[in-house]
This record gives C-alpha cells, structure tokens and sequence, in this order.
C-alpha cells in the first residue's frame, strides 16, 4: 500500500520543486554561491545590524506577509501636514528613533522617542533580483547598490554619524542571530558555532568582514527570494484551473472597461512580470511566445495612478527632475499581493477591494495622471472577480516558510526585545509613554530608558520588578509589588526646545556583561507626580525587558 502511494508523494514534490522564473541574473563581480547566499540570509535576519540591536531587514520585509510590513497599517506618519489623523498621513515602517552619534535620543516632534516610520511603505523584497529599478522612484539600479544603505538610515537601522568600520567591528564580536530563534535547518547548519569572521571566510575566502562582502552577501541573498509557484503558475503548466470566477477576473483585467485602460497595459499580462524588465545580456533567456510571451517588456514603467498629490510625494519626479514624472511610481508587482496590504506607496488602501474600488472610480487625484485611467463602472460581481484573481497570486511558500522563504524568528517577535505591558495614563502634555529603543543585551553601553508626555517639571520615579501584576492593579501599575519591587527617583521631567510643551526623561543605564545575568527578566514603569493633574499621581505604560 505504502509503495503504492510512494511514486505520487514524489510527483507532487517534483511538482512543488518547478522553478517557473529563470533565476535573476548576477552581476560578474558578484557570482552567487550557496556560502554567500546563506551569510546573506543571516545577515538579512541580523537585528545586530542595528544600531540599536532592534531591527533586522526582515523586519519590514517580512515574507509571511508578502515580502512587506504587516506594521504599516498602525505604523503613521503625519506626511505633509503634520498632523496625523488626516488624508495625507502616510503609512509605513518603524525603524528606530533618531539617535545621536553619542548614542543619545534626539526627541520627534510627533512622537518623541518612539521609533520613527518610514515615509513610504516598504515594498515586498519578493522577486526585486529581478528589477533593474529598485525602489518606487527606481532611484537605485543594483541589489549591490541598495542592500547596505538601510544600515545608515537614520530611520530604519543607523544612528547619525554611523560608519561601515564601526558595523564590520561589531559583526566581527556578536554571536551571529543571537536574538532570534527557531532557526531553519540550513541557517543553522551553517552557522554551527562559528563567529562571523569565520562564515566570511566560508562565503568570501577571508575573515576580513567588508562594506562590499556584507552589500554582496545580502544581494545573493536576495536573488533567491524568488516566487513563482502561486495557483497561477499552476495554471500556466496545466496543473490547475481558474474558477468561473478567477477567469472572469482575468478576462476583465485584460480588458479596457468603460473607455478606461486596461490593467495589463501596466501591470504586464496579468503575470505581474511586467516587473521583470528586459534580461541582462545573456544572462536570462525568455521566449516571447508561449505561456510566458511578452513579460518581460524592456521599457519601465513608472505612472500616477492617483494616489494622492504629486506635491506630497514626487515619486519618480524626484529622480529625473522632469515635471512630466511628478507623482509617479513604479508599477508594482502583483505577486503575492493578497499577502501584503495595506497597499499603494503611501500604504493608504487597506484592502484589495478597496483598491478595485480606487481604480473603479477613476483614482482619487488627477494632478499629472495617467491618462484613461476613468471610472470603470465594475458591478459588484465583477470587482470581486477581480479580487479573486488577483488572490491566485499568492505563492504558498510564503505563509509556510519553506525554502526559499524559510525564517527565524525574530528578537522583536518572539519578546526578546522589549516589549510595552498596558498603557500609559495621559497628562496635560499627552500619554505617558516609556521606551526602552535599545535592545537589553549585556555590555549594551548605550541602554536607557525613556519617558515622553509628562507635564515640564513634573517630579518622576522609575520602578523596577522582576515580575508583573497579575491582576489590575490602582494607579495603573503593571508591576507585581514583588520582594524585588524598587523605585528611584529621576527628578523632574524635562523639555527639549523641539518639543517644547511635553516632559521627557532619559535615563541612561549601562548594562553589565555579566553572562549570569542572561536571560533575567525585568519590568519597569514610570510613576509621575503631576501637581496639575486632578490624580496627580500617574503612571506609564510598564516595559518588560529580558537580559539577553
Ligand atoms: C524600517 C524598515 C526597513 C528596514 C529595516 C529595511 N527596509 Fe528595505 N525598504 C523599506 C522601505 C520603506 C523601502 C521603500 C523605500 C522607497 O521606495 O522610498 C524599502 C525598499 C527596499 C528594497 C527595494 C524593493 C523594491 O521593490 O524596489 C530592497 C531590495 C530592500 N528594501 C532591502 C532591504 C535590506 C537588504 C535591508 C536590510 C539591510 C532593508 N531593506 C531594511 C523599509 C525597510
Ligand atoms: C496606468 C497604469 C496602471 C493601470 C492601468 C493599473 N495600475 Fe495598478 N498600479 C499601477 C502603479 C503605478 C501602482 C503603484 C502605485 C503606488 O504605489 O502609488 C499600482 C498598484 C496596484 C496595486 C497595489 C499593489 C501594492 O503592492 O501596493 C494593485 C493591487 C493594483 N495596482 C491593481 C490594479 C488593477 C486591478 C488594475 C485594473 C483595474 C490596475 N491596477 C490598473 C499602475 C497601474
């Protein structure tokens, strides 16, 4: 019986195995080999990469969410008003707060010492191998070219003044992913005991760790995150069908509707390889006919949509400085897209339905854009075909994670890195919030913990548990009242001239390394004294940290 079923369990997994997509093509100065490949699938996990041990790549690319930021929903910023809540708000990524080349907090105006967020929603890192133009500007022309800049962003993972000598010294001493765990089996094959000198060498044939190693690494990476085994390509090798509904979708996707362009004009036929542009010289071949004919159309695209204004965000304008290109973007790959919302480069639709309805009402701003892109007139029926089509583009592998979306988990997502425990009371300034923006790992000369939303000159303490409460507790507070419980009084909070009306703290706590103390766990909240509050006395959201 067993041997019976043996042969069609071995089938299925050829079936699984298909590579429908030639692989990217490599640059000669960067060959790809399996050594490279896996240090730059470490290195795209590596929250040490940051400059606060908090933020890894894969933190705002994250697969099971299509490549993207399951975040950016929550994650606002203000965009062009600064004030949030309104049309023009954009969502994005957190990174980390702006940081001074001393390791100090500089204040934001919106949000103090949170985490800033990135001005555009972090596209899907899915299938980029094969994109000549990276980014929604196309601003950046090699994976080589763009995989290091994050690591000086001073929103995503870099301090001011940060240089590729203090990264390259750091990764020569931290225990490679020593803040994530469950690791996929072929990480951790590889990276065994061995410090990261010793995986450079296996990667690069040196110990010497380098700007261009570490850019080098993380592109190979990324040229294997390549997706192309959704219910589409299935269709396309005959191995499955389109519902009536799924074909009714594609039949008007690849159809003007009521005088308005059709989808395929931008976005290729229905493939969504329109993003693949024209092959490298020889290095990838494609036919012109047959299941894959035409996706790999060699002119870019970049269009305004509608999505908002052009003066918001120029969008490609920005790049070729010609007004023709204000407000456009780059097409964006539909692969994966039921995965990945919100959507557009402002993040502003929540749904795919919501983005049917945007293109069904002729978009939402006209300022510069493309042309027929009128109302669609779609019946309900018929944007759900559209919906539904556009969910046959999701590659299992993904949700999975298997291979090549296999992952660990990260600090930030299994709890190794500080997490908020309840909310903070709100004062005359604002809400009483309390961050900890560097990861508690012994040795971390820099850790501090903070507080914003305070009324100026309010006296604070800082109290400390190794446990939390287990039931409501008065005042607001998050700590179990423990044998361990202290407070220490930080004196009263204060103002920085950039945020004038709101009190804030500080407080810098070098952490020994100590290893015994590893793993120790530790809460900590403020408690305000606030003479122009009713109940003066107030406290902050708790912080759960562990010693790593
Ligand atoms: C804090 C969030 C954040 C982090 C961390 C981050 N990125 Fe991104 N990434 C973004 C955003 C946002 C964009 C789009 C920016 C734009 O177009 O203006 C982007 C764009 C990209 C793109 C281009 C994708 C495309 O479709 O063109 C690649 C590739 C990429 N990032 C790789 C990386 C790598 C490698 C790292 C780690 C070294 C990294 N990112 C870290 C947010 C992040
Ligand atoms: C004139 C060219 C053009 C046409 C026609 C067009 N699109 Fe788009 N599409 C774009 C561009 C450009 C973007 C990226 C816009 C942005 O991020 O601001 C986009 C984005 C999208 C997105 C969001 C993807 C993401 O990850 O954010 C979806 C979904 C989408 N289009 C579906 C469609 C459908 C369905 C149609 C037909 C009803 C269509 N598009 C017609 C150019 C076009």
């Amino acid at each position: 019986m067993l041997r019976a079923i043996a042969p069609i369990v071995l089938s299925a997994a050829a079936v699984v195995a298909q590579t429908n997509f030639p692989p990217p093509p490599q640059p000669a100065s960067n060959p790809s080999t399996p050594a490279k490949e896996l240090l730059g699938m470490a290195l795209f996990f590596e929250e040490q990469l940051s400059s606060t041990n908090t933020v890894a790549c894969a933190t705002c690319h994250d697969f099971a969410h299509g490549g993207a930021d399951p975040r950016t929903n929550a994650a606002i910023n203000a965009g062009a008003d600064q004030i949030r809540g309104t049309a023009d708000d954009q969502r994005g990524s957190p990174g980390i707060p702006l940081i001074w080349s001393n390791g100090e907090l500089l204040p934001h105006p919106a949000h103090v010492f949170k985490p800033n967020v990135t001005t555009r929603r972090a596209p899907t890192i899915v299938n980029t191998g094969y994109h000549k133009h990276l980014m929604y500007d196309g601003s950046k022309t090699s994976l080589e070219h763009l995989a290091g800049a994050p690591l000086f962003n001073p929103v995503e993972m870099g301090r001011s003044g940060r240089t590729w000598s203090e990264i390259t010294s750091k990764l020569s001493s931290v225990r490679p992913l020593a803040l994530a765990s469950n690791l996929p089996q072929r990480l951790q094959t590889f990276l065994g005991s061995n410090n990261y000198p010793a995986l450079f060498q296996q990667a690069f044939g040196t110990t010497q760790i380098s700007s261009t190693n570490i850019t080098q690494a993380l592109a190979a990476y990324i040229r294997t995150l390549n997706s192309d085994q959704s219910k589409w390509d299935r269709v396309q090798n005959g191995q499955a069908t389109l519902t009536p509904q799924e074909q009714l979708g594609l039949t008007l996707f690849n159809a003007p509707a009521n005088g308005a362009t059709s989808c395929n004009t931008c976005h290729g036929d229905f493939d969504a390889r329109t993003l693949i542009e024209g092959p490298v010289a020889g290095q990838m071949t494609m036919t012109t006919s047959g299941p894959y004919g035409a996706f790999f159309p060699t002119r870019l695209e970049f269009h305004n949509v509608g999505v908002r204004p052009p003066s918001e965000d120029v969008g490609r304008g920005g790049v070729t400085l010609t007004a023709a290109d204000q407000g456009k973007f780059r097409v964006a790959s539909l692969r994966n897209v039921a995965l990945s919302a919100p959507y557009f480069h402002n993040g502003g639709m929540a749904t795919l339905g919501d983005v049917v309805e945007f293109y069904n009402r002729g978009g939402d701003f006209h300022v510069n854009q493309a042309a027929n892109l009128s109302p669609r007139n779609y019946t309900s029926v018929e944007k759900d075909a559209i919906v539904a089509l556009l969910n046959t583009l999701t590659d299992p592998r993904l949700l999975a994670g298997t291979q090549p979306f296999d992952r660990p988990r990260l600090g930030s997502q299994n709890g190794n890195i500080v997490t908020a425990v309840g909310t903070g009371q709100t004062t005359s300034a604002g809400e009483l919030v309390a961050t900890a923006p560097y990861a508690p790992v012994l040795g971390e000369p820099l850790f501090r913990i903070t507080l914003s939303g305070a009324a100026p000159g309010s006296l604070t303490w800082l109290m400390w548990d190794t446990a939390a409460a287990s039931t409501t507790m008065p005042y607001n507070l998050q700590l179990a009242l423990s044998p361990a419980f202290q407070v220490f009084g930080m004196g009263p909070a204060q103002t920085n001239w950039i945020v004038p009306g709101v009190g804030m703290q500080q407080i810098p706590m070098p952490l020994p390394n100590q290893p015994v103390l590893a793993g120790a766990e530790l809460y900590a909240q403020w408690l305000v004294f606030d003479v122009t509050s009713a109940n003066p006395i107030l406290t902050s959201n708790g912080l759960r940290l562990e010693l790593q």
